[in-house]
């Protein structure tokens, strides 16, 4: 077994060397929505949501311009229509897209198709999209005037409108910082309106303007943004290195590392005691180098390797064997520092520093891209060829709390550091900072933000190895530091009372109510999120994060999964393997 998953290992960082040769085609990822003659279905980009049935509506539109756009909310609020929208990506997790169950009532307003104009405005420095602007186009038309955008996921496949409306961040905590929303210096948004207005109306917003502060992040229930207006800066270029080190003091030092670095970050493998630094600093253009950042993660896969991967997964999960997963993380640890994450001085990585420009090094999403003619390749957690399945957890700290939350999770590995190796399968602890921000539902102070993967069972009943661990980190982070949750990230628990955790919260509600008063924009999914309810609990509620175990049935008593106490964080409650209690 071990020398199989070493071949496995080395199979497919050969392969992954391999797919910087133009050979290998790649099959692009699947629309989101799909129509047949009874009604259409929303999925996001795993797949996640269509299948449980619970987000469908009878019908889709995809307007091309602001006044389609204007006239299908029109025609929606003439009809007593609710309105979810959605971009050509979908790529959020929680269910803000969906539109209310069973709902007969909904139309589905896409962007995918409503995204011709991107206007640089070289003198100003900015730049005015449509909402449903890929980020890559955007970035890439911007650089060609010579400028840049600051600020930016590091994910591309996302629309202008869609990036924004969750918050989604890069990592700095220099000027305006790492969230892109902090870069929008005016938006359009779209509202019902009077009759005698025509029953849709655009307002503009900007600066010092009523609800501009609402409207930055507004995960998609204050109305459609048709426009969006970055601020830019003059074009310029940055230097990377990574440094593989021992990851002793970590927790000490990241607020040094982000203040002396623009676009520094740490990836933590806790299970490997390995830290990874990032230094990332701003160079002028006339420092030679044609670099990219190519993020491993997100190259396009094998099909056939995704596939093996997560048999293999499956295989170790079954076996309860956590050894294997130690050694498929010790191959990816590897691997990522041999080729540098998918940093790239040319066509392949050469050596540190890759300096590059800026429109190529902050963002990246090769798995997008590719005709489709040879269906080889696609991005390793493709629906439609049972590879990669996983959550997503991230949890956004005041800076000052962070320290403590990394010591607390040190201590829970050091009780048996094996238990993370399912984690540093994925991408180990993505730590990342953005600035304090104005937005009603951004951070209102300087932040740490930290991203997790894990595995996902196929079945939402089947436990996981080693889950009452990751609970218990989910837990701290959220209850014990009360971290707040990415709103594009994350398991419904992680919700619970986000309202208090957000001084202007108020504020944002204020504006929904004035904005939409017949609350047209909004479902129960979405509601679930924004207002963090704890759903009903159910049998086995706590597998998939739909709550926090308080009773056994919670769990999966009959596969020997009980609900008990942290073994750090005494108050969390978890869902633990233990076999002998099953014979009690
Ligand atoms: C592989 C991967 C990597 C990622 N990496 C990062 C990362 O590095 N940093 C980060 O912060 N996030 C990251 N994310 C999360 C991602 O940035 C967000 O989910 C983002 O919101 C997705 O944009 P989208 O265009 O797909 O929006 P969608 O998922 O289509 O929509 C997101 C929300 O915006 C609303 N919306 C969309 N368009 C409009 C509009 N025109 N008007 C009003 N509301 C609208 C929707 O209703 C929904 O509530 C990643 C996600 C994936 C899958
Ligand atoms: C049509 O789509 C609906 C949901 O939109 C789905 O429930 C149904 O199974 C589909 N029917 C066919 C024939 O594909
Ligand atoms: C869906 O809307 C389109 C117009 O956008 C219309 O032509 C079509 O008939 C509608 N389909 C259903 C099932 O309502
Ligand atoms: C708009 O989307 C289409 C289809 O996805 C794409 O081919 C085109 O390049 C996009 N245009 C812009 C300006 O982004
Ligand atoms: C890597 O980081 C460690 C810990 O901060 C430091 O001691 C070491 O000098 C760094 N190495 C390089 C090459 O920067
Ligand atoms: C990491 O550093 C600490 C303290 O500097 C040291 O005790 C430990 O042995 C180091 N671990 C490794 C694996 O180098
Ligand atoms: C949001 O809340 C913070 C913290 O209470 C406050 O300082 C700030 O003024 C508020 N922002 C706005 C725009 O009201």
């Amino acid at each position: 077994m071990q020398n199989r998953l070493w071949l496995l290992g080395v199979f497919h960082l050969i392969v992954r060397w391999g797919s910087t040769l133009p050979t290998i085609y790649a099959m692009p990822p699947p629309s989101p929505v799909e129509c047949n003659s009874t009604g259409c279905t929303l999925y996001n980009s795993y797949g996640a949501w269509g299948d449980r049935k619970d987000c469908q509506a009878p019908n889709v539109t995809y307007p091309t311009s602001e006044e389609e756009l204007r006239l299908a909310v029109a025609y929606s609020n003439r009809n007593k229509l609710k309105v979810k929208v959605v971009s050509k990506f979908s790529h959020t997790i929680p269910k803000l897209a969906c539109p209310s169950s069973n709902s007969q009532n909904t139309l589905l307003l896409s962007t995918a198709k409503y995204n011709s104009s991107i206007e640089v405005d070289t003198e100003n420095l900015a730049v005015t999209a449509d909402a449903g602007v890929g980020l890559r186009e955007l970035i890439d038309k911007v650089e060609d005037a010579g400028l840049s955008l600051a600020a930016a996921p590091y994910w591309e496949g996302v629309s202008v409108a869609g990036l924004i409306s969750t918050g989604a961040h890069g990592s700095s905590w220099w000027g305006k910082g790492g969230a892109a929303h902090d870069h929008v210096i005016g938006l359009s948004l779209v509202v019902p309106a009077k009759p005698s207005e025509g029953y849709a109306k655009v307002i503009k917003l900007e600066a010092q303007t009523p609800f501009f502060e609402a409207a930055k992040v507004s995960l998609g229930v204050l109305g459609v943004i048709s426009k969006v207006k970055f601020s830019l800066q003059r074009g310029f270029k940055r230097s990377i290195r990574y440094n593989f080190t021992n990851d002793s003091h970590f927790e000490d030092i990241f607020m040094d590392h982000a203040k002396n670095h623009e676009f520094a970050d740490i990836t933590w493998y806790p299970s490997k005691h390995t830290a990874v630094y990032r230094y990332d600093d701003r160079v002028s253009l006339k420092i030679s180098g044609n670099g990219i950042y190519d993020f491993i993660g997100f190259q396009s896969n094998s099909i056939v390797i995704s596939k093996s991967i997560r048999a293999t997964e499956k295989i170790l999960e079954n076996a309860r064997n956590v050894k294997g997963k130690c050694t498929l993380a010790a191959t990816t640890v590897g691997s990522k520092e041999l080729i540098a994450n998918g940093l790239k001085n040319g066509v392949i990585f050469t050596g540190y520093p890759v300096v590059g420009h800026q429109g190529k090094m902050q963002t990246s999403g090769s798995c997008l891209y590719s005709p489709s003619t040879d269906i080889t390749t696609t991005c390793a957690w493709d629906p439609r060829i049972n590879g990669l399945f996983f959550y997503e957890t991230t949890a956004i700290f005041p800076a000052p709390k962070f320290g403590d939350f990394i010591r607390d999770v040190k201590k829970l590995r050091d009780l048996k550091p094996e238990n993370f190796c399912g984690v540093d399968i994925y991408n180990g602890f993505l730590v990342r900072f953005i600035k304090a921000s104005g937005a009603y539902l951004g951070q209102s102070e300087d932040s740490v933000v930290v991203d997790f993967n894990y595995y996902r069972a196929n079945e939402p009943s089947t436990p996981r190895l080693n889950q009452d661990i990751l609970e218990e980190v989910e837990q701290m982070a959220f209850f014990k530091y009360g971290a707040k949750p990415h709103w594009a990230k994350n398991r419904n628990l992680a919700f619970l009372n986000v309202q208090q955790k957000y001084a202007n919260f108020s504020k944002f509600i204020a504006a929904k109510k004035q904005l939409d008063p017949q609350n047209m924009f909004s479902s129960e999914w979405s509601d679930e999120i924004l207002f963090g309810k704890e759903a009903v609990k159910g049998d086995g509620c706590a597998l998939e994060g739909q709550c926090i175990c308080s009773e056994d049935r919670h769990c999966s008593p009959g596969k020997g999964y009980f609900c008990q106490q942290g073994l750090v964080y005494k108050e969390a409650r978890v869902c633990r393997y233990s076999p002998s209690s099953s014979f009690e």
